[in-house]
């Protein structure tokens, strides 16, 4: 390389205090290697098809490190070198998505698929019926957002709402491409979606690797690559080969590039960015085709180099796309076609009795370890008594297991012909196994439960749920720490955990100074970003879920106003029926329930954030409790629309019925139209709904 002027300078001892600039060399030098660098990584992990060794690619690396190092200037935001990964992440910050990440709805057969594509049919007449197919991957979603062709940010799916910031990990994904490849004229704005998988063989080789090392051996693909993505040091960054494979996109500004018309289009224009897509996927054009597309995959699943569990079918036609839109959970204009089950024998040791959060007890059969469908299967749900008996399931018996999708794997029954002679069938226990109180079975019901409101189990399940992803989302702490705390007598109930301190903590094994301060951190956190809706989940009432609590925090203010809420107001409530709502007033009828509520408010969850992410209570609010549906074209996204209204406190309906208050009406509506003026439903445009929107404080404008 050639010696830089200020070398010279320093050698000549001219140097000053103050840094010196790059010389002219060592700028297109640095410019140089970057590309040079970034070009290897996409022939060797998106193209398969590498020019240079390991070796020389490390020299080249070195050397611009080195660079950069002396001038960080040098560093451009798309360097090889951020691939290297920041240090131990802590906490991660949690960001919206501009548009949420939806699940998909599930197919199992020929007849299934006819259907959904009828009900496309019927909802977008004109469409054509041609799609794009892929494998279903079985990873971890990810949007990567890239401005003016810079990848700025990557996002978790988290709940499809709100992600969590993992922008440096994903940096160390070689699959990603940290600027566009292309021509230069990029979509000023744009989120590309995709999932991050491991392949197989190199699942493969880092378990032998963890064995080798005797460290843990991860059960499948999927989990090795979860703990790797949210949370990870720059060593295990490195064991874990991610990649990042690009099926779909979130919002997007195509000026100044041209627009694409068809999701295959987008397919190539993804590969053109330089991105890697799903292997296999091609364009079907007639609703036969993708069945056989799927048959076809089915067929071939275990040639795929990575995990999958079905194919996906894309409507091809981005703008029948956007006008088909979203039910609550999923696109219409999507599907995932899943692979029938797959089954496997093995021998069932033993039935353990478990106690969950409501005090049901499930048995769950305990088995000699069987790969099935490329997960290790150790237990499977038994479901309750009547399943056990109906199946004649007894311990001793070689079961066939059953796997189908994400469902927790189950026991279809006994190999009758293996039986031993000494196989026992299982009775029932009529005591809770955790705290030996009476256990009932309600007549019209198939689960024992324990009706001891102290019962350690549920005391331990209901905190565990607390704190999990359907509660309040706190960071690092886990079942095991958790039921760690409830043994040690230091946590009896979800408000003991924001009272704990770090020197409290500090007496566990295994917990040192930094990890209890983070615990107490990620509990002050939680404390900070607790709204009312994952409250209400948090509480773990029976039969609210997310959903529900989402439509309770829409009507109600505050938990306070939820607890005093009488079943008629409750049923009148979208997707709320009779037996819900009974739930919800037997929660907030026990004694011991209402002191655990005025002990969260009392420690602070109950200021501001246990009110909605709506305006002041004062301001005049018509969408406030509102149910509210969308019906033809909008100018805004129909998904912003609907956000919009919801944080207003308004919630979304499914369908036109007597429930619902507005419906909005944008350009060309369908049939909602009519049968809301049969039923007499408020019926306003797009600019009354701002104008509401306006009323409520919100500017819809200015929302995300
Ligand atoms: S497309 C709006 N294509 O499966 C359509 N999703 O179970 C967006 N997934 O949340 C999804 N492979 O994370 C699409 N080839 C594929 C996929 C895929 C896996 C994931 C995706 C989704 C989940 C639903």
């Amino acid at each position: 390389m050639a010696t830089s002027l200020h070398d010279k300078d320093k050698e000549q001892g001219q140097g000053t205090l103050l840094p010196l600039p790059p010389s002219v060399e060592e700028r297109r030098r640095a410019e140089w290697l970057a590309a040079e660098l970034e070009r290897h990584n996409y022939l060797y992990h998106t193209l398969d098809a590498p020019e240079i060794s390991d070796d020389q690619y490390d020299i080249l690396f070195k050397e611009l490190m080195s660079l950069e190092q002396r001038f960080p200037d040098l560093r451009s935001p798309w360097s090889p070198t951020l691939r290297v990964g920041a240090g131990l992440l802590e906490s991660l910050e949690k960001k919206a998505h501009s548009r949420q990440m939806y699940g998909l709805d599930n197919v199992f057969s020929g007849e299934e698929w006819r259907e959904f594509v009828e009900r496309m049919r019927r909802a977008a007449p004109d469409a054509p019926l041609a799609f794009w197919c892929d494998p279903k991957l079985d990873g971890l979603a990810l949007e990567l957002v890239y401005e003016k062709g810079l990848l700025t940010m990557a996002l978790t799916r988290g709940d499809g709402r709100i992600g969590e910031v993992v922008t440096d990990t994903a940096r160390t994904i070689r699959s990603v491409p940290l600027r566009l490849r292309g021509d230069g004229l990029f979509p000023a704005y744009l989120e590309v979606r995709g999932e991050v998988v491991i392949f197989k063989k190199d699942f493969a080789a880092l378990n032998a690797r963890q064995a080798a090392l005797g460290q843990k051996i991860f059960a499948n693909p999927r989990n090795a690559a979860a703990g790797a993505l949210r949370r990870l040091d720059a060593a295990v960054i490195k064991s874990r080969p991610l990649r990042f494979l690009a099926y779909s996109l979130g919002s997007v500004t195509w000026a100044p590039a041209l627009p694409c018309a068809f999701h295959h289009e987008l397919m190539e224009r993804l590969l053109v960015y330089g991105f890697s897509i799903p292997p296999g996927g091609r364009l079907c054009r007639t609703p036969h085709e993708v069945a056989q597309y799927a048959e076809s995959a089915r067929e071939r699943r275990q040639d795929f180099p990575m995990e999958i569990d079905g194919i996906v079918a894309k409507q091809d036609n981005l703008e029948a796309q956007e006008s088909l839109g979203f039910t609550a959970r999923a696109p219409r204009f999507a599907v995932a076609f899943k692979f029938p089950a797959v089954r496997m024998e093995t021998l069932l040791i033993g039935i353990d009795v478990q106690v969950g959060r409501t005090g049901v007890l499930t048995p769950v059969a305990i088995l000699q370890p069987v790969a099935v469908g490329g997960v290790v299967v150790s237990r499977a749900t038994l479901h309750n008594e009547d399943e056990i008996r109906s199946r004649d399931v007894r311990v001793g018996d070689t079961v066939i297991i059953q796997r189908a999708g994400d469902v927790i794997p189950e026991v279809l029954g006994p190999v009758l012909s293996k039986r031993p002679p000494e196989a026992q069938e299982f009775s029932f226990p009529r005591v809770c196994p955790a705290c030996g109180g009476e256990v009932q079975r309600e007549p019209n019901e198939t689960a024992w439960r324990c009706g001891n409101l102290s019962c350690p189990a549920v005391r331990l399940e209901r905190i565990i749920h607390f704190v999990s992803k359907a509660g309040l989302d706190i960071q690092g702490i886990g079942r095991k720490w958790i039921t760690q705390l409830v043994k040690t007598g230091k946590v009896r109930s979800p408000a003991d955990l924001f009272t704990l301190t770090t020197d409290a903590l500090k007496c566990f094994e295994r917990m040192g100074q930094k990890l209890a301060e983070n615990f107490t951190r990620a509990f002050e956190a939680a404390k900070a970003n607790a709204t009312l809706t994952k409250l209400i989940s948090a509480l773990g009432i029976r039969h609210v879920g997310a959903q529900t609590a989402r439509t309770l925090a829409g009507h109600f203010s505050n938990l306070d106003e939820l607890g005093m809420a009488d079943a008629e107001t409750l049923v009148a409530l979208p997707d709320i029926g009779p037996e819900v709502a009974a739930s919800i007033r037997g929660f907030f009828s026990n004694p011991a329930n209402l002191a655990e509520i005025a002990r969260l408010r009392d420690l602070g969850l109950a200021s501001r954030n246990l009110t909605v992410q709506s305006p002041a209570d004062d301001t005049p609010n018509p969408l406030r409790g509102k149910n509210v549906l969308f019906t033809g074209t909008l100018s805004i996204p129909r998904i912003r629309a609907q956000h919009l209204a919801e944080s207003a406190g308004a919630a979304s309906a499914n369908s036109v019925g007597k429930k619902l208050d507005y419906l909005i009406v944008g350009e060309s509506p369908g049939g909602k139209l009519a049968k809301a003026r049969e039923l007499g439903v408020t019926v306003i445009d797009e600019k009354e709904f701002i104008a509401l929107l306006a009323l409520a404080g919100i500017r819809a404008e200015e929302q995300p």
